[in-house]
């Protein structure tokens, strides 16, 4: 039935006038929503093809991380970015004008299993390779030279930079006031490697200063939460699983940071560290001769509400993001294939890079 020719009901004997009035007044109102909700459809359809004429661009994901399906973001919503397709449908491989590997599943999978046509690989088409594990945990790195067109890493000198979070200047500045602290050092530890250098560190550390250890080998987090647990201590120990120029992860960013507890970090060197965040935000175990000096250094914090304080005086400018997996990254790439010049570029010795 067309919206707006509803009739009226026939007159029914020993009904009152006023409800038939009645019935044509909702007649006419639920006609009129009809009508202009066609409209609204129709609007919204013209609108969403005129934004994306041919300029929607098709990123397509090879593997799913870890081969685990999750939905695309909708990059537009979330961060603002427009023309993205974010697929992992691999029937758009012939379109797609970039495609993103991700490394862990492409070690898994071997380079047979890269896309090798037909259809031919298109000539414009940039192959991303995608890594946020450090070169100790990236097995299989030799066989991947003069593939790939772009990098997309947590190293600030990959083609597309994505780290594990950032500092941004505060729209607000205002004094910051850490949360009342009632304990004094704790650690998350889920892979526990009596080789890593954070777990010998930890051993001489623990002979001098009392450690909560969390995670498979210690006590269960509150709520599930790290941020919730770590914001009650002084202390956290951002201790990387491996030391590598900018691998710096979410152990600073999310478990630290975000938890407004002051990280004592073990990674790459302080002058590394100090790229990305203030001086004096951090304490470096490599700013003490032995794990017994650091200890007694984070007892005099304990014991000096100033000199501990001094440690939050970045808060009052910055605040912290930290990066979410993996909408953000995708998304990013979307934005900077959009943005990039049609200049060709391969990778030619990715191990080296980085490796470095
Ligand atoms: C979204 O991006 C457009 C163009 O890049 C910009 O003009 C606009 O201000 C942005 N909107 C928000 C809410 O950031
Ligand atoms: C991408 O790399 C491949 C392999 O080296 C190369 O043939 C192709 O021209 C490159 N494409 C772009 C757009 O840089």
């Amino acid at each position: 039935m067309e919206p707006g020719s509803r009739r009226l009901p026939a007159a029914v004997p020993g009904c009152p006038r006023r409800w038939r009035r009645r019935w044509a007044l909702l007649g006419a109102l639920l006609g009129a929503a009809l009508a202009l909700s066609a409209c609204l459809r129709e609007l919204r359809r013209r609108g969403s093809a005129a934004e994306r004429p041919e300029g929607e661009l098709t990123v397509l994901l090879w593997w799913e991380p870890f081969g685990r399906p999750r939905r695309p973001a909708d990059c537009r919503r979330r961060y603002n970015i427009t023309g993205c397709r974010l697929s992992a449908d691999r029937g758009r491989y012939g379109e797609a004008r970039a495609v993103l590997f991700h490394h862990r599943d492409l070690a898994l999978h071997g380079a047979q299993g890269l896309p090798r046509g037909p259809p031919p690989r298109p000539p414009r088409q940039l192959w991303v390779w995608m890594n946020f594990e450090s070169p100790s945990h990236s097995p299989g790195l030799r066989g991947l030279a003069g593939l790939f067109n772009w990098t997309m890493s947590y190293r600030r000198d990959s083609d597309i930079f994505v780290p594990y979070g950032y500092l941004y200047a505060s729209p607000s500045p205002r004094p910051f006031v850490p949360p009342r602290k009632s304990r004094l050092v704790a650690w998350v530890i889920s892979n526990w490697n009596e080789e890593h250098a954070r777990v010998r560190y930890y051993r001489q550390l623990k002979e001098h200063l009392p450690i909560d250890v969390y995670g498979a080998r210690g006590m269960a987090l509150l709520d599930g939460s790290v941020v919730k647990t770590v914001s009650a201590y002084k202390f956290y120990l951002a201790f990387e699983n491996s030391q590598h120029t900018d691998y710096i992860t979410e152990k600073l960013w999310r478990n630290a940071f975000a938890a407004s507890a002051v990280p004592v970090v073990l990674g790459p060197r302080r002058a590394n560290y100090e790229r990305f965040i203030p001086a004096d935000s951090f304490i470096h175990v490599d700013d003490f001769p032995s794990p017994r000096l650091l200890a007694t250094y984070l007892k005099f914090l304990d014991k000096n509400k100033l000199s501990y304080r001094r440690y939050f005086a970045w808060r009052n400018k910055y605040e912290v993001h930290v990066t979410s997996f993996w909408d953000e990254h995708y998304c990013k790439v979307c934005e900077a294939v959009r943005t990039a010049g049609n200049q060709f570029k391969t990778v030619r010795n990715l191990a080296s890079w980085f490796e470095s």
